[in-house]
C-alpha cells in the first residue's frame, strides 16, 4: 500500500527524471568522515541525525548528549551552549561536537528590516551586509547555524510569512536569497563568525492554500518548476549549506518525505552535498497528515527522502535503530545521513573550536552594525505617494504631530522572528524625530491609539488637536509585530483596529498628512492613502527603523525602495502578481464597476472581460513600484542584436536621466517576454535589475545581457526546462508597468 502511494505521488512531481541514492563525490573532508563514521556504532550514528531543542528539554539534554543521542541542539547559545558542548566533547564516547542552531532570520540583537523590507531595497550588497552583520552577532554566542534564509515565493499578503519572504518573484528571490547565503556563510564556513545558511522551506511552502499556514500546496508542475524551485537551485549553486523541508504537501506528497525534491532532484540534478534538517516535527507530522499510519513509517519515508536531520520529532531517534536492525532502512543510508551531518561539523571547524569565547567583548549592536541596519532600514522604504511633494518637510515646517500606535513601538517595529532582539535597543520614529528637530521644529505627539489593534476612540479627539496645531501630521499606522510570521496569517489584510478612523478624524484638521505604514505584509490601504499627500511604507524596520525614516521624512535620505510585491486593492483579489499569464478576455479601461451598474441591468450588458466588479482588475500599486524625490527619464532602449544564437547572447540597454534636483538611486529593471511558446508565456518576467545612483541632471546608461539560458521554462512533455525559438518583447523600466519596449528573435 505505502510503496504504490509513494510511486503515484513521486511521478506527479518526478516526470522525465531518474532516481538513485548514491552520495555525491567526496570533498576534502572526506578521510575525517569515513574515519570517525568508522567507529561509530549505528546508535551513535543515529544519535548524530537527532536534533532538540534547548529551551524544552534542558533537564534531559545533558544524559542525552553524553550517551551519544544528539547531534544537534536548536535555541541555545552562549555559556549554556558552550556547557552543553562540554558534555558532548568531553563526556560522549567519541567526542563528537554539538552543532547549535538558532533562527536568525533578520538580524540576531541588532534587527535589521524584515525580509520582505530588506528585498524593498533591490540592494544585494546591503542585503549581504545585513547578513554578515547577524552572522558575526549571532556566532559570538555560539550559533553556527541559521534557518534562514526563507526562500519561498509567496503571492499571498494573508499569508504571515509573507514578512519572512522575498516577495513574489523568482528571480528577485534568487539574488537576494544568495546575497543572505554569502552573508551568513562569510568567505570560508571555518571562520568562527561564518554560520550555516539554511534554504528553506522545501519547498512550496508559500503556495500555501488560502494563504493559511501550514496548509496544502495544490500547484502545477510548471508553477513548482518555474517559479517555486528556481530561488532554491541558485541557493544551491551558492553553497548553501543546508536546506530544510517544509512542512505542506506539494499534490498529495508531504515535502518532508519526498525522496524526489531531497535525493532525485537536490543532490542527483543538482549535484548539492549539504545538510538537510526536517521541520520542527514535520517528520512526526506525517502521520498527522495521513501519510504514514505509524510513526515507524514516518522514520523510514523521512529518511529514505533524504533528510538528514530530524528536527525535534523524536522519530528518526530511538525508532531508526530497530528499523536498521529488522531490515526495514538500510544502514547505507543512515550512514549517508550522517556523513552529510559530520561533512558539516567538519566545515564548520567544530572539531578543532568547539566552544564560544563567552570573555571576548561583545560585538553586539556594534556602531557599524547599527549603521548597516539603518542603511538597510532607509533603503527599505517604499515611497508610494507625494503630492504636491510634501516630502521631504522643508526648513518652512515649524511644527509636526507625530501621530499614531507605530510612532513610537519599540517591539513592534522589530517585527516577527527575532528571538534575540532588546526592544530597549530599538530607536523608534518618535525618538528620531525629536532628535531631528530640536529646538527647530516642535512636535506635538499624541499616540490616537495605544496599539494597532485598538479599537477604543477616545484618544483619538487629542490627536485630531495635534494636528490642529501643526504645519504637516506625520501619522504611524501599521501591523504589531504579532500580526505577522508564522502561523499569523490574516483573513482580512486592511488596517486594524480604529487605525482608519483615525486617518479619516485626524484628516478633518485640513493638515498634510505623511502617513507612514509599518507592517508585516502589503496591506489593503487604498482609501486611506486617498486622504494623504504622502505614503511611506516601511514595512517593520527593525532597531534603526526610527532614524531611517526621520532621514527620508527630512530629505537626508531620498527614497528608494520598490515593492517586492503586488499590493492589492482588496482582499478578494488575492492571488494578484505581476507575472500573470495571458488571458484571452483581459479587461480594458472601458468596465463598469458594482458601484456603476444600472438597476436591473441585462446580464449581457457588461461585457464579457475577466476583471471583480468592485476593484477592477489592477492591483493598489504593482510589484516593482516605488517612487522617489527626484524623478527619473528613461529614453532610447536599444538592443545590440535583433537575433539571439542558442549559444550567444545579446544586449539591452537605455539612457536613464535624473531630471531632478537631487541626486537619488533608482532600481533599473528589465522584463521579458516570450510572445508564444508550446505552453502559454506570462505578460512579462523579470530578467534583471541594477540599482543605480544618479546626480540631478546625469545621465546613466544602464546595459543589461541576455543569453538563452534566461528565457527558459519547464516542459512538462519531458521534464526539463530550456529555452523555444521565437519572438520576445522586452522592457526596460521603473516598475512592471510600462517601461521602454523593444524586441528581438531567439534563433536557432
Ligand atoms: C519553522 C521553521 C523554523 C523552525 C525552528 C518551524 O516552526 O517553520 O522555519 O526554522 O520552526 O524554529
Amino acid at each position: 500500500m505505502m510503496k504504490i502511494r509513494s510511486l503515484i505521488c513521486l511521478s506527479i512531481l518526478s516526470v522525465g527524471l531518474v532516481s538513485c541514492q548514491q552520495q555525491k563525490p567526496k570533498d576534502a573532508y572526506a578521510d575525517e568522515v569515513e574515519a570517525l563514521l568508522s567507529k561509530m556504532s549505528l546508535a551513535e550514528k543515529i544519535g548524530q541525525l537527532n536534533l532538540l531543542d534547548g529551551s524544552w528539554q534542558a533537564e534531559r539534554l545533558e544524559n542525552d548528549i553524553r550517551d551519544g543521542h544528539v547531534g544537534s541542539v536548536l535555541n541555545c547559545s552562549g555559556e549554556t551552549a558552550n556547557q552543553l558542548q562540554r558534555v558532548a566533547v568531553e563526556e560522549s564516547r567519541l567526542g563528537i561536537p554539538l552543532l547549535f542552531g538558532r533562527d536568525v532570520i533578520h538580524g540576531f540583537k541588532t534587527i535589521f528590516p524584515i525580509p520582505l523590507g530588506q528585498a524593498a531595497s533591490f540592494n544585494e550588497e546591503l542585503i549581504e551586509q545585513g547578513s554578515r552583520v547577524a552572522a558575526i552577532e549571532a556566532s559570538s554566542v555560539g550559533v553556527r547555524h541559521t534557518y534562514a534564509p526563507m526562500i519561498d515565493v509567496t503571492r499571498d499578503p494573508r499569508w504571515g510569512r509573507v514578512a519572512e519572504s522575498l516577495g513574489e518573484d523568482a528571480y528577485l528571490t534568487s539574488r537576494l536569497g544568495v546575497a543572505m547565503v554569502k552573508g551568513l556563510q562569510g568567505d570560508d564556513l571555518t571562520d568562527p563568525s561564518a554560520i550555516a545558511a539554511c534554504a528553506k522551506h522545501f519547498a512550496a511552502y508559500g503556495m500555501t492554500e488560502g494563504g493559511r499556514d501550514y496548509n496544502v500546496a495544490d500547484i502545477s508542475a510548471e508553477t513548482l518548476h518555474d517559479y517555486v524551485l528556481p530561488p532554491f537551485k541558485a541557493a544551491a549553486d551558492a553553497g548553501c549549506a543546508t536546506f530544510m523541508t517544509s512542512f505542506n504537501e506539494i499534490n498529495g506528497m508531504p515535502a518532508s518525505a519526498s525522496k524526489y525534491l531531497f535525493t532525485d532532484l537536490l543532490r542527483d540534478e543538482w549535484n548539492w552535498t549539504g545538510m538537510v534538517v526536517s521541520d520542527y516535527y514535520s517528520i512526526e507530522q506525517l502521520k498527522v497528515q495521513a501519510f504514514c499510519e505509524t510513526l515507524d513509517e514516518s522514520a523510514i519515508y523521512g529518511i529514505n527522502a533524504g533528510v538528514d536531520m530530524d528536527m525535534m520529532s523524536h522519530v528518526y531517534w530511538p525508532l531508526l535503530e530497530d528499523l536498521v536492525k529488522a531490515g526495514k532502512v538500510k544502514e547505507s543510508v543512515v550512514d549517508n545521513a550522517v556523513r552529510n551531518v559530520l561533512r558539516l561539523k567538519y566545515q564548520l571547524g567544530l572539531f578543532e573550536n568547539p566552544y564560544c569565547d563567552t570573555t571576548r567583548d561583545s560585538v553586539f549592536y556594534a556602531p557599524e552594525h547599527l549603521e548597516t541596519a539603518k542603511k538597510l532600514a532607509t533603503e527599505s522604504v517604499v515611497l508610494l505617494k507625494n503630492e504636491d511633494q510634501v516630502l521631504p518637510l522643508t526648513d518652512n515646517i515649524q511644527s509636526v504631530a507625530v501621530i499614531g500606535p507605530m510612532a513610537n513601538a519599540p517591539v513592534e517595529q522589530l517585527g516577527t522572528w527575532c528571538f534575540d532582539a532588546e526592544p530597549e535597543h530599538s530607536v523608534t520614529p518618535l525618538a528620531a524625530l525629536t532628535e531631528e528637530c530640536g529646538d527647530r521644529v516642535k512636535i506635538n505627539y499624541a499616540k490616537g491609539l495605544a496599539y494597532s489593534r485598538d479599537e477604543s476612540e477616545t484618544e483619538i479627539p487629542a490627536a485630531v488637536a495635534a494636528a490642529r496645531r501643526s504645519d504637516v501630521v506625520l501619522l504611524f499606522v501599521g501591523e504589531e509585530a504579532i500580526l505577522s510570521g508564522e502561523a499569523k496569517c490574516r483573513a482580512d489584510i486592511s488596517l486594524p483596529g480604529a487605525q482608519s478612523k483615525l486617518i479619516d478624524e485626524v484628516a478633518k484638521a485640513g493638515k498634510p498628512i505623511v502617513l507612514v505604514v509599518m507592517a508585516g505584509r502589503p496591506l489593503t490601504i487604498g482609501a486611506e492613502t486617498e486622504k494623504c499627500a504622502a505614503v511611506l511604507y516601511a514595512f517593520h524596520g527593525g532597531t534603526m527603523a526610527g532614524p531611517a525614516l526621520s532621514d527620508l521624512i527630512f530629505g537626508k535620505e531620498n527614497p528608494s525602495g520598490k515593492l517586492p510585491i503586488t499590493f492589492p486593492k482588496m482582499v478578494g483579489q488575492v492571488p494578484i502578481y505581476y507575472n500573470q499569464k495571458l488571458i484571452g478576455r483581459p479587461a480594458g479601461d472601458d468596465i463598469v464597476l458594482l458601484k456603476d451598474i444600472p438597476v436591473e441591468a441585462k446580464q449581457t450588458s457588461l461585457g464579457f472581460s475577466s476583471y471583480w466588479l468592485e476593484v477592477g482588475y489592477k492591483p493598489l500599486y504593482p510589484f516593482g513600484y516605488g517612487l522617489s524625490y527626484t524623478s527619473f527619464d528613461y529614453k532610447k532602449i536599444q538592443v545590440s542584436n535583433p537575433e539571439l544564437k542558442m549559444d550567444g547572447s545579446i544586449d539591452v540597454w537605455c539612457e536613464v536621466k535624473n531630471t531632478g534636483t537631487r541626486p537619488g538611486k533608482e532600481t533599473v529593471q528589465l522584463y521579458v517576454q516570450d510572445v508564444a511558446g508550446s505552453a502559454t508565456r506570462p505578460c512579462r518576467e523579470l530578467k534583471g535589475f541594477k540599482k543605480v545612483e544618479i546626480a540631478p541632471g546625469e545621465t546613466e546608461v544602464v546595459s543589461f545581457t541576455i543569453t538563452p539560458d534566461m528565457l527558459g521554462f519547464y516542459h512538462a512533455v519531458d521534464g526539463k526546462t530550456y529555452p523555444e525559438t521565437g519572438r520576445f518583447n522586452v522592457w526596460i523600466g521603473s516598475s512592471s508597468e510600462g517601461g521602454l519596449k523593444s524586441e528581438f528573435e531567439l534563433v536557432k
